[in-house]
């Protein structure tokens, strides 16, 4: 457990008020050190005047579109979008699912992840680092785990829409879908790599990341 104090009191010279009241975790993906730099900060600095509107959103409020390929969108309510929740270590999404929509599989680096699904109902799984798979089908009421950084998945396999809450404890839990990350990553990477690791000819590589290349 960190001691965000007495941490500060033991390098006062580094501490900058007002920036030091972070989770002591990670928030972000990359930060490239400026090594000459007195000011250590992770996450957001503070603005110094705010009102109940930095504490309010209303982007989950109503279901997302979902008539994209995949058939399934994710709508973050995370700091980005609610600067009250700077520091704080929170956050949410709501996910919608369209009859045979699937939220593919990917981590979230900085977050745990508790479902609670509004409606309908969901095949969703996550797999430990020792490759068991760990699934179940869950409908409206029911709560699932995405225990930090696993690889995960829901897909609704029922007839209706589905939709879900999904809360983090990260104000910014970062979502990196290994699909994309994999084979639509700019600059792109190399197809050998791909190859010898999923065991297949560089012409199936190729074929692949045509498909999943960011639309025009
Ligand atoms: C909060 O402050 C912003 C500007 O910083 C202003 O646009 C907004 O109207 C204020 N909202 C309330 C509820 O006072
Ligand atoms: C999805 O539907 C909305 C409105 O219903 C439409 O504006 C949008 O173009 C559609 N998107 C796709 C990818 O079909």
């Amino acid at each position: 457990m960190a001691r965000p104090l007495e941490l500060c009191l033991m390098v006062l010279a580094v501490c900058y008020v007002g920036a030091v009241l972070a989770d002591p975790d990670l928030l972000q993906d990359v930060c490239v050190a400026d090594l000459s730099s007195g000011v250590k900060l992770n996450g957001f600095p503070c603005k110094e005047a705010f009102n109940a509107t930095d504490f309010f959103s209303n982007a989950i409020a109503s279901p997302g579109l979902t008539n994209n390929t995949l058939g399934s969108l994710v709508t973050a309510a995370n700091v980005v979008k609610i600067p009250g929740l700077n520091t704080l270590g929170v956050s949410l999404s709501r996910i919608d699912y369209a009859p045979g929509g699937l939220n593919p599989p990917h981590t979230h680096p900085r977050a745990t992840e508790v479902v609670f699904v509004l409606q309908g109902q969901l095949d969703v799984g996550f797999i430990t680092t020792a490759n068991v798979l760990v699934s179940k089908s869950i409908k409206q009421g029911e709560v699932f785990v995405f225990p930090r950084g696993l690889v995960h998945f829901q897909k609704n396999n029922g007839k209706v829409p589905a939709a879900v809450v999904a809360a983090f404890n990260s104000q910014l839990p970062g979502t990196q879908p290994i699909a994309t990350a994999l084979f639509a990553a700019m600059p792109t990477v190399p197809d050998d790599v791909l190859a010898k690791a999923f065991q297949v000819s560089t012409k199936e590589v190729e074929r692949i990341k045509t498909r999943l290349a960011p639309k025009k």
